[in-house]
């Protein structure tokens, strides 16, 4: 029984972010939402929630329909509750005391110690507050589940377990998943959505089958109308020539089919369809100005603490070199963000942290895990200009390459996607042309084609770098050197497989 219906249903910005979108999601359906960056997967799922009102078409949901969603990004209002507090209050008034069990059923289902509960959100990791995000939205027991990018932030661990977690819930409530993630998408889906401006396209599958389906039609497209093109050409090469003789012998009919050939031509042009073009969510590039000092950082030991005091671990003596690209493997919470945070501050702030020692020349590139450097309510183009001596114009072209769209350029930052937000950011650490790159988490948010791209300009622009990132692909393109923390230790580990297998094996 289909659940919600869509018919002809469209969203237009300044251009059709998807239209004439038919489709029906009923019990047993998982589906994935495919999509580059910014080309309007939240957007989709913001109109299934009934938030925002489509540009045309029409959306049913059965009488009383509850709907869980999870957004793609934490919003601000929950930061100060407790992760037990975000669930809680998720629930209707009227439940809010005699249903309370609800919350920790939910919690135990979804493996979060007692400890976490009471601990605020702002001091939770990434990968925690995704987990209360999703809890908060099952705990209200919703009919479908809509989740937007739900593996962001998230180990390895975590994302095994949230695939076990979805595949084990009752069949007839339908999901909805908007992911940039291969694997997850071909564990937990069963039929995938291409969106698309003009024609978008549903498969009965998983990603990668859905994926290779869509190629074959989009190939098969493409034959048709370069075939439908080349017989409209030699129409009107015919035609040409009958027009020729006709003139010449003065034959009214060879006039007529003059002109019915034309028609025919004119006919098969207009209802010919070209092949889908993919258009570039922007470029992602950046930049490295070298330095001639050997050793960027040391640390003698230093002490990576949480914000209360709590000693997380010890880095031991170490150093941070000239073209070294180490990624920080650890579980969701071991402290990569603060060992990332603390360096911040010893580059940012020198001398001011115990025991890290930093060359001047160091210029830091410095992206954390919120894009917290960006604010949301600036604009793009008064965030470049402002930070960067570049001129109005240039600011304009650079901000077009990096995939922010003229009409959004003067308008608040929390409008843009999620990955058009983290391009945003690839371009600001660009123009600050760092000789040091500091990424938690690089890859959230970004496209197929922007994970490519980044990993690309990294090696290319063998940029010195310490990154934390999930990302097991991304890890085994970039990383030089691995730093893995556990059991309140740093060590040094030749790869990440016996940690990835770990993880894979025994959960977050
Ligand atoms: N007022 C506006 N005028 C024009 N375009 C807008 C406006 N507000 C938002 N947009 C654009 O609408 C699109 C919304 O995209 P949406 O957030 O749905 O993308 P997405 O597919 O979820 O992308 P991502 O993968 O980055 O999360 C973006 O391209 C954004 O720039
Ligand atoms: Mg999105």
């Amino acid at each position: 029984m289909a659940l919600i219906s869509l018919k002809s249903l469209g969203v237009s910005m300044s251009a059709p972010l998807f239209s004439n979108l038919d489709l029906t999601i009923g019990a047993g359906d998982r589906l994935g939402i495919v999509a580059a960056n910014g080309r309007g997967k939240s957007t989709l799922l913001r109109c299934l929630t009934g938030e925002l009102e489509p540009t045309s078409g029409d959306i049913t949901r059965t009488r009383g329909l509850r709907v869980g969603h999870v957004e793609q990004s934490v919003p601000d209002r929950l930061l100060d509750r407790t992760f037990h507090r975000v669930v809680a209050d998720a629930l209707p008034p009227e439940q809010a005391d005699s249903e309370l069990w609800r919350v920790d059923v939910v919690l135990d289902s979804l493996d979060v110690a007692e400890a976490m509960r009471d601990r605020p959100m702002r001091a939770l990791s990434g990968g925690w507050q995704r987990l209360a995000l999703i809890a908060r939205a099952w705990v209200t027991d919703p009919d479908v589940l809509l989740l937007d990018e739900p593996t962001n932030h998230l180990d390895l661990g975590k994302i095994s377990q949230l695939e076990t977690w979805l595949n084990a819930l009752p069949r007839e409530a339908p999901v909805v998943i908007a992911s940039h993630d291969r694997a997850f998408l071909d564990a937990t889906t069963n039929r995938t959505l291409f969106l698309r401006p003009e024609q978008s396209t549903v498969f009965a599958l998983p990603y990668s089958r859905a994926r290779q389906a869509l190629d074959e039609a989009d190939a098969s497209t493409a034959r048709k109308f370069e075939r439908d093109m080349k017989v409209a050409q030699q129409l009107r090469r015919q035609a040409a020539k009958l027009n020729n003789i006709g003139i010449n012998s003065g034959s009214d009919l060879l006039t007529v089919k003059t002109r019915q050939l034309k028609e025919r031509a004119e006919k098969l042009e207009d209802a010919a369809v070209a092949a889908h073009r993919e258009r570039s969510a922007g470029a992602i590039r950046l930049a490295n100005r070298g330095t001639h000092a050997k050793v960027l950082i040391t640390f003698e030991d230093a002490a990576i603490e949480t914000p209360d005091g709590t000693l997380l671990f010890r880095t031991g003596k170490r150093h941070i070199c000239q073209d070294d690209r180490i990624v920080l493997l650890g579980r969701n919470g071991v402290g990569k963000s603060r060992l990332i945070a603390m360096i911040r501050n010893a580059i940012v702030e020198p001398g001011s942290v115990a025991n890290v020692k930093v060359t001047p020349s160091t210029v830091l590139g410095y992206a954390d895990q919120g894009l917290s450097g960006i604010g949301a309510d600036d604009t793009p183009l008064a965030m470049i200009s402002r930070r960067f001596d570049v001129g109005e114009q240039r600011a304009r072209s650079l901000l077009a390459g990096a995939g922010v769209a003229i009409e959004m350029q003067e308008r608040a930052i929390g409008l843009l996607s999620g990955g058009q937000r983290a391009r945003l950011m690839m371009l600001a650490l660009r123009l600050a042309n760092p000789n040091f790159y500091l990424l938690d988490e690089p890859t959230n948010h970004l496209d197929i084609d922007g994970q490519e791209a980044l990993e690309a300009e990294l090696l290319e622009h063998q940029a010195s770098c310490v990154l934390a990132s999930h990302d097991r692909s991304f890890i085994r393109a970039v990383a030089s050197r691995f730093w893995l923390i556990d059991r309140r230790r740093l060590v040094e580990v030749d790869d990440p497989e016996e940690f990835f297998r770990q993880v894979a094996e025994t959960g977050g």
